[in-house]
């Protein structure tokens, strides 16, 4: 009756769970989706407690109010253009804890396991140590590159990929070992030899990815750690850790595969570490000169344009110009004229980074457009603004097979009669690369913080 109750428990929280990701889909569904997945949470962490999965309740309370006062506190000082970095510290933290529980659970097992059961054990102590073991320094490294205490050009050591592979077959050879390992003590080496080349393994296989490649590495680390948490629920015997760790470790796969589709990189390329590719170069010195704009001049052209896209980027969300980007559709939209954003699938630093600062500020969605659908309306477009973006409007990525984001699908802004570029200065975006665009005879460069800029043009215009 009571593991009944416990099962019911288990099942509504999953529900939840699904509909939660469902929700997340969509913005106009993702306050409901979250809300969901913390009921779901709720539920999860009750069914569990209830279950006595735990020895000691006080212990569990104790953790759990240190971990929510810190969680409390990281959410509110957080920068939104530091969630990446937020997000790769914490599946750091899913790894570490899969690698933590699967030492526990070999030292100490939930049962005496015998014949084809200890095996099965074994293996899920095992795998599960190893996945944890790379999510725990990737996403370390992951977090480096993003937070910029490294640099976020590839690690090209020589001979990388025979050194994954030698370390992939060490650990495999290692896993036989384990699996044939008559005493506890041998064991436990083992299995400790093994997740310091998976450390090794997780560290260099993150270094070895560029920069522009990074917003794949967070999905993949998502779906590793998902993977984790799902051997973790093997060890553990539970039920509902294993579903989740299935559905994060589905959804962040899925989510990478499109992601590489959008940047236009090979999903196996990627997760092997960069296989296949070179680093790139930047791009040559760039033939021509810029030329500059003014608040005015700006002003005038909105007023003579019927058709206004604008593009954004990671600038807007640095500068905080989500408030008067918005003000100033409203009032280029109230003087009769077309205006429309363009996102791009890796625009800021952040899946959906640009949608959620354009819903804070209330920017219709309908006026919303992705990269796909705006591209064909580019050459019938009177001006587009790109603010605080770069890479994403690079035409090098289509027309220099050398260039770093070569093959990286771009907004075609210098298609459109007219571009200006608000940023600060001429220096390069996230890949490290220079821009053609802003030497193109149709574009003009409008300096300085994107917000000062727009709060200026804000006054000038309507
Ligand atoms: P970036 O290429 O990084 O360019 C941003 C530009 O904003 C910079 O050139 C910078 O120039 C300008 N800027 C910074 N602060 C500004 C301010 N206060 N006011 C005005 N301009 C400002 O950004 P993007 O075009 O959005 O492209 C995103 C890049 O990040 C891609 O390479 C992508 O692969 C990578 N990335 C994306 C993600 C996700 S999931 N979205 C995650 C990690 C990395 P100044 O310094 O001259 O102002």
């Amino acid at each position: 009756m009571f593991e009944g109750l416990i099962n019911s428990l288990y099942i509504i929280a999953s529900i939840f769970f699904i509909l939660s990701l469902g929700g997340l889909s969509h913005q106009t569904s993702a306050v409901r989706g979250n809300i969901l997945g913390i009921l779901g949470m709720i539920l999860a962490v009750c069914g569990t407690i209830a279950a006595k999965a735990v020895d000691s309740i006080g212990i569990i309370v104790a953790m759990m109010a240190v971990g929510g006062v810190f969680g409390i506190i990281v959410s509110m000082r957080v920068q939104m253009t530091a969630m990446p970095q937020l997000v790769a510290i914490l599946h750091s933290l899913v790894g570490l804890a899969a690698v933590f529980v699967g030492f526990a659970n070999y030292i100490e097992p939930l049962h005496e396991y015998v014949g084809v059961e200890k095996v099965v054990h074994e293996v899920e102590i095992f795998v599960g140590v190893l996945i944890g073991a790379i999510t725990f320094t990737g996403s370390v490294a992951a977090f480096g590159k993003l937070q910029g205490l490294i640099s976020s050009r590839p690690l090209m050591l020589p001979a990388r990929h025979w050194l994954n592979l030698i370390i992939a077959i060490v650990c495999i050879w290692l896993g036989a070992e384990f699996l044939g390992s008559s005493d506890h003590q041998t064991g436990v080496t083992v299995l400790l030899i093994m997740t310091l080349l998976a450390f090794v393994l997780g560290l260099h296989l993150v270094l070895a990815i560029g920069g522009a490649d990074m917003p794949v590495v967070i999905s993949m680390l998502n779906s590793y750690s998902g993977w984790a948490a799902a051997a973790t629920g093997f060890m553990l015997e539970n039920d509902l850790l294993i579903l989740v760790g299935a559905l994060v470790g589905s959804s962040g796969a899925i989510l990478s595969y499109i992601m590489c589709r959008a940047m236009n990189r090979h999903f196996v390329s990627v997760i092997l570490g960069g296989f296949g590719t070179t680093g790139g170069t930047a791009v040559g010195s760039i033939e021509g000169s810029i030329s500059e704009i003014n608040v005015d001049e700006v002003a005038g052209l909105l007023s003579s344009s019927d058709s206004v896209v604008i593009v954004p980027g990671y600038g807007l969300a640095v500068a905080h110009a989500q408030h008067p980007v918005a003000e100033l559709t409203r009032k280029l939209q109230d003087s009769g004229k077309q205006v429309r954003f363009a996102i791009h699938p890796v625009a800021g630093r952040m899946p959906g980074h640009m949608n959620v600062l354009l819903a804070e500020a209330k920017v219709p969605y309908d006026i919303v457009e992705e990269m796909d659908e705006i591209n064909p309306d580019m050459p019938a477009t009177d001006i587009v603004m790109v603010i605080g973006a770069n890479d994403i409007v690079n035409p090098s990525a289509q027309d220099t097979p050398d260039s770093p984001i070569a093959g990286m699908p771009v907004i075609e802004v210098w298609k459109a009669k007219h571009t200006i570029v608000l940023k600060r200065s001429m220096a390069s975006g996230y890949a490290g690369v220079d821009n053609p665009l802003f030497y193109k005879g149709n574009n003009r460069m409008f300096f300085g913080d994107a917000k000062d800029s727009l709060d200026k043009l804000v006054s000038m215009v309507g």
